[in-house]
């Protein structure tokens, strides 16, 4: 039987959505999804629109995921933004792409009060325009008693330098005797990460075809589940979102343990598979 839905204020536009909302269960929401939102210079192609456009319409779908995922209870939201190895891209990319990033914290902080949403970032935040950084800071200060949901945005992020800097600042602790190397254990390493305040993400998402996690979160997703869909970021909305958590919801996660008797699988023909890493996984399972 379906539970009750709490909240009575989710806001969506067409019947499909409605429809489903209806088949997500809200007892078994994840916690905190992660996104690398990707796909939007591939849009834009398409349309035969220059590359910014694309991360325009990328910040229509951010305002969406960030809006929905609040609204169905999601307590963490960690958006991709902004990798290490995107500073490799020309300057009339980053340029733009960083006044975008600019304008949407100016904009959204009125959203995030009214929202009780707190705002955090990720990354060698030092790294971005110091007007950027100016903002980050101040946007993370004046939300930070809100407690509805926390947006992370991964800004200037790569994963193996957010292990290489926790590496540097483990060492620096034993050197100091604030921590012994007998007590370094996986909990207390976390703590050195950008992400100590977070749980890890449940579900992973993204969009785009790619399916690779481009130095996304490589400590935080060992049990992540992961969802890959052909969609293109500026095409990602509500009714994606609600796709990704229903296939969440039809994973078994056994965290490396056996499966209880009633998570056996079932045969292939019986399933109602929806997402094809979830026919993939079966298949592997079987194997
Ligand atoms: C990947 O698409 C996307 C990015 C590198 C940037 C993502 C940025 C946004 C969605 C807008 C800014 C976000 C916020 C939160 C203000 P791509 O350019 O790699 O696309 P492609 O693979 O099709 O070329």
């Amino acid at each position: 039987m379906r539970a009750k839905r709490k909240s009575p204020s989710i806001k969506l536009e067409t019947p499909e959505e409605k429809e489903l909302l209806l088949q997500v269960n809200p007892q078994n929401l994840p916690q905190h999804i992660a996104i690398i939102m990707d796909g939007n210079g591939r849009w834009a192609a398409l349309k035969r629109l220059p590359r910014i456009e694309g991360h325009r319409r990328g910040i229509q779908s951010v305002r969406e995921i960030v809006t929905l995922s609040r609204e169905l209870g999601i307590k963490a939201l960690t958006l991709y933004a902004f990798s290490n190895e995107n500073w490799n891209r020309p300057l009339s990319e980053i340029s733009p792409l960083m006044m975008l990033l600019e304008k949407y914290l100016q904009k959204e902080l009125k959203t995030m009060m009214e929202g009780g949403i707190r705002f955090r970032t990720i990354g060698q935040i030092d790294r971005l325009p110091d007007q950027v950084t100016r903002l980050i800071q101040r946007v993370e200060e004046k939300t930070k008693g809100n407690k509805e949901m926390t947006l992370i945005l991964a800004l200037s992020y790569g994963g193996r330098s957010e292990v290489v800097d926790a590496i540097k600042r483990v060492i620096e602790d034993i050197k100091t005797d604030k921590l012994s190397i007998k007590d370094l254990d996986e909990e207390r390493f976390s703590n050195y990460l950008y992400t100590r305040d977070f749980p890890d993400p449940d579900l992973m998402i993204r969009t785009g075809g790619e399916i690779r996690t481009s130095n996304f979160l490589p400590w935080q997703l060992v049990y992540t589940e992961l969802y890959f869909t052909q969609t293109f970021w500026p095409d990602f909305g509500k009714r994606e979102l609600l796709s990704s958590i229903l296939a969440y919801q039809k994973r078994n996660r056994r965290f490396g343990l056996i499966p209880e008797e009633s998570d056996l699988p079932v045969p292939l023909d019986d399933t109602r598979v929806d997402d094809i890493d979830a026919i993939s996984r079966l298949k592997k399972d079987r194997a």
